[in-house]
């Protein structure tokens, strides 16, 4: 890939980005990649690297010590256009004095209502319906076909309180329910718990699972959160409940979840992320009682482009040594306020 001489800071797209963030890279950098949406290959990525002040990435990559050696000195951030960030070994970036940068905030409203999109799908039965019709099997109203469970009233636990979390238990209160909550950070400030809103700490993630009709997991992915919920947690979720997940597939031990929802001891699950994305666990697919999202958590027009847009300013504003919010690992800013 050649790299265009140009006294503007050089910048690596991985892959295509959406609008305003394209336009807004060419004008602030000097760009190579993102031509096409589809991710670079790991060649790509190692000569892509090379030289540049600026690397722009995306869940889909990988980035790791390799790739921040092989860009060189010049490599001031990495700026992940994504609110998750386990695609990027930080340890690596602070010991080089990279800046690692996320994009949260933009996507809280569209992946809470992506959450609620899937508790009232797999808890109401909606795309067991939509198949039925789609099959010709649908005969007659019957009061026996296809019964779900109550939301209004029934009581969501929420695992993992930030910004995502927050954002789907204020819309459980438009539902009438009781919120649990479980946070590695302790309980929120009185300041964040929202008017009229009937939301109870956990201390113990063990507490929430054993009296919740609805988990909700919005944690981030990292060793702490890895299979959080496993065998032995799934076991202790009520019989007949509901598992929600729009964070990151590892976070769950997918294997144990397809045992307990095919020996009929979960109710369901709802699922936008995989442990082994974008592949399923074995037998996953054969549920009837699981609805299957192919990581749709961020995917309006309007946030994809903020994100975009949001992932090009935190580069520019690394390179300029002005980097105060969205970073990840603040311990790299010592050197980059110090060029
Ligand atoms: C994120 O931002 O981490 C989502 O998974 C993709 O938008």
């Amino acid at each position: 890939m050649n790299v265009p001489a140009s006294p503007k800071p050089r910048l690596l797209l991985t892959r295509r980005i959406p609008e305003p963030g394209f336009s807004l890279a060419h004008e602030l950098f000097a760009v190579t990649g993102g031509d096409d949406d589809r991710p670079l290959d790991r060649d790509s990525l190692l000569r892509g690297v090379t030289g540049v002040d600026a690397l722009l990435c995306l869940l889909t990559e990988t980035i790791d010590a390799a790739v921040m050696d092989a860009a060189g000195g010049r490599l001031r951030v990495i700026s992940n256009m994504a609110v998750g960030f386990d695609n990027v070994d930080v340890p690596a970036a602070t010991e080089r004095g990279i800046l690692v940068m996320n994009t949260p905030g933009v996507l809280t409203d569209a992946t809470a209502d992506l959450a609620w999109t899937l508790i009232l799908s797999v808890v109401r039965r909606v795309v067991e319906g939509d198949r039925m019709i789609r099959e010709g099997r649908f005969e007659r109203w019957s009061p026996f076909m296809l019964l779900g469970r109550a939301v209004a009233g029934a009581t969501l636990g929420i695992v993992g309180m930030g910004r995502i979390g927050q954002a789907v238990a204020r819309r459980a209160i438009g539902w009438d329910m009781r919120v649990l909550y479980a946070d590695r950070s302790g309980p929120l400030a009185p300041a964040q718990v929202r008017a009229g809103a009937n939301w109870e700490y956990r201390a113990g993630l063990d507490d929430l699972l054993q009296d919740a009709d609805i988990v909700s997991l919005h944690v981030p992915l990292d060793p702490a959160t890895r299979h959080l919920i496993g065998a032995r947690e799934l076991r202790l979720m009520r019989p007949g409940s509901f598992l929600v997940n729009t964070s990151r597939g590892p976070v769950v031990d997918e294997n144990a979840l397809v045992e307990a929802l095919a020996r009929g001891h979960l109710g369901g699950a709802g699922l936008d992320v995989y442990e082994f994305e974008p592949l399923l666990a074995p037998g996953l697919a054969g549920l009837s009682n699981v609805v299957l999202l192919p990581h749709l958590g961020s995917a309006t027009v309007e946030t994809r482009g903020r994100m975009a847009e949001l992932a090009v300013q935190n580069a520019m504003a690394a390179v300029r040594g002005e980097a105060a919010e969205n970073v990840v690992n603040p311990e790299a800013l010592a050197r980059v306020m110090s060029p």
